[in-house]
């Protein structure tokens, strides 16, 4: 490439970046606004951090080796980097991009998926409509004493949970579906205090219904969730979580 080329090349990657940061600090600005118009802003920070405490897979590998789990699916692989931490016997991936075993949609695999699961990890899109039909889903396909986990559920602020990356960790609603989980009678639900809150859901009688009757469970407000998460999400710590598919 010519060196006058290789300048405007530069100078062109460099425009697009902060073209693109400007956009994104816009479509931020504008959620911000509209959450303090709509009631649902919160400029607080959820007092947690997951510096130090055990990641996804720590928790995973950790049930898979104490309730002899075989059959792990993942929704959502991206560069399978707890994927290929996982040490299950089977291991299915879906993914329409990238990582995994099977490039498709999750509701794709869904349709056509014949099999049954022990141990199901969902963390694909994270919208509330998506990540709803993806636990469903995941229910329908677990084995009796089979565990679902889900990423994401503890958003630690209001940026970190808008339906789009808008910079920093991006967790988007995953906790709306999960609040809406934690509701249902006949599955037993908690969030482990690790790496951005990983939800657990277990087939049996919920111990701890939530008693919560919204007319959208998508409507549901962060500047309530700040306060009222602890409940909302039947928050466990770690040691808690590794005994959590054995509570009777
Ligand atoms: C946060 S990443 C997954 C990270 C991975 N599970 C991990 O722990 O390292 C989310 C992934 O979901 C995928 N995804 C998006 N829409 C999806 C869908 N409808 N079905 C399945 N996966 C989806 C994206 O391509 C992306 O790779």
């Amino acid at each position: 490439m010519a060196p006058e080329n290789a300048e405007f090349y530069i100078e062109h990657n460099h425009f697009k970046k902060r073209l693109g940061k400007i956009k994104r600090n816009v479509r931020t600005s504008s959620c911000v606004l509209r959450g303090i118009l709509n009631n649902d802003y919160s400029s607080k920070r959820l007092p947690l951090s997951w510096d130090d405490r055990p990641t996804r897979f720590d928790l995973i590998n950790r049930l898979i080796a104490n309730f002899h789990y075989e059959n792990y699916l993942e929704v959502g692989c991206s560069t399978d980097a707890c994927f290929q931490n996982i040490a299950a016997k089977t291991k299915l991936g879906v993914d329409p991009f990238s990582g995994g075993t099977h490039r498709m949609t999750s509701d794709e695999f869904f349709a056509s998926n014949k099999g049954t699961f022990d141990i199901i990890f969902v963390d694909g899109l994270h919208q509330y409509a998506q990540v709803k039909t993806d636990l469903l889903n995941a229910v329908r396909v677990l084995d009796d004493d089979g565990i679902i986990l889900v990423h994401d559920c503890l958003p630690l602020s209001f940026r970190a949970q808008l339906l789009f990356p808008a910079g920093g960790a991006w967790n988007g609603d995953v906790w709306k579906a999960f609040v809406e989980m934690r509701t249902h009678d006949d599955i037993d639900a908690a969030v482990c205090l690790i790496d951005h809150g990983v939800g657990m859901i277990a087939k049996r009688k919920n111990r701890k219904p939530l008693s919560l009757h919204p007319d959208a469970f998508i409507d549901l407000r962060f500047k309530d969730f700040v306060d009222q998460y602890p409940e909302w999400l039947n928050t466990i710590t770690f040691d808690e979580a590794l005994r959590f598919p054995a509570i009777v």
